[in-house]
């Protein structure tokens, strides 16, 4: 089957989890299975022929009848539309999942830390991690209680979930240098939330192995133009002018290329190297892939070379 094929599902339930997030069950009619996915993995969600967002799934990856999905409300844009159109009997388009934020399934101890809406990934995780057996321990910051999501499920786990409201009487924010110097070597540390949350986060000192998700690019996109992509399946060479992307340049010479988010953040873009170096400006490869430059997203990253020799 082709994973990218669109996947038409129906709203099964809309539950108001906040004042601002809402949960979305998916399935298909007549419940079908829907594809397998692994902890951490998104979906895109069609909003509006041109307009795509993506969602972490927080369901279990053991059952495959539906996915579930968490939606903050945000001023304008996608989310706003499904908050105020989307309704249980509604149709969506999604598409298989993907995942650039795996969990290591067999690490002596995993330490999942979330703010905010960046729960999402990390409760699927939390959720494959006591299924195995593992020894897992979470962190989750939100400003007050009430707008926690997932607070029902995350305080029946016991002690290994640490809750820090920054807003509540006595409360305080996620002590993220603490957590990070409490981790160790052998340990993988999952991090999900605001940039500046994660920026803070990666700066410091950690003796574990660090894993961060990105929901909003955390660098400008090349457009600064002026090398040239040879697609290796024609021997087709394109120009990339300035002011425009590999992806942008693509589309204007009408050559169809898959993407999705256009700001380096879901992985859908991405497209082997086989020739030149690339200039990495997404927010989804680690440095060690980045270094290895057999991949790049086209979406937003360009070239260090003169030209990049492309498997499109
Ligand atoms: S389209 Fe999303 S990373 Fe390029």
């Amino acid at each position: 089957m082709d994973d990218q094929a669109p996947i038409m599902v129906t709203v099964a339930a809309v539950t108001r989890e906040t004042e601002t997030v809402n949960l979305y069950t998916l399935a298909r009619d007549g419940g079908a299975p829907l594809p397998a996915f692994t902890a951490g993995a998104h979906i895109d969600v069609v909003i509006k022929p041109d307009m795509v967002r993506q969602y972490s799934l927080l369901n279990s990856q053991a059952d495959p009848s539906h996915y579930r999905i968490a939606v903050l409300r945000e001023p304008g844009g996608g989310s706003a539309f499904l908050h105020d159109e989307v309704r249980a009997g509604s149709a969506l388009q999604i598409s298989a999942p993907r995942n650039h934020f795996a969990l290591v399934e067999d690490a002596a101890h995993s330490v999942l830390i979330a703010a905010g809406i960046g729960i999402t990934p990390l409760w699927s995780m939390a959720q494959r991690l006591s299924a195995l057996g593992r020894s897992w321990e979470l962190h989750y910051g939100a400003r007050s209680r009430a707008e926690a999501a997932l607070l029902r499920e995350l305080e029946a786990c016991g002690g290994r979930v640490h809750l820090h409201f920054s807003r509540e009487a006595g409360g305080s924010r996620l002590p993220l240098a603490q957590i990070a110097a409490a981790a160790e070597p052998g340990a993988h540390v999952y991090a999900c939330g605001p940039r500046a949350m994660l920026a803070a986060f990666e700066a410091l000192p950690i003796a574990a192995t660090r894993h961060v998700e990105h929901f909003s690019p955390i660098h400008e996109a090349a457009h600064e133009g002026g090398f040239t992509i040879v697609l290796a399946r024609s021997g087709r060479r394109i120009a990339v002018p300035a002011g425009a992307t590999i992806l942008d340049t693509l589309k204007a010479s009408n050559i169809a290329a898959a993407y999705s988010c256009a700001e380096g953040i879901c992985g859908r873009c991405e497209t082997a190297v086989l020739g030149g170096i690339p200039d990495h400006r997404d927010s989804i490869l680690s440095e060690a892939e980045r270094a290895a430059g057999k991949t790049m997203m086209i979406c937003c990253s360009g070239a260090r070379t003169d030209e990049l020799v492309l498997d499109l």
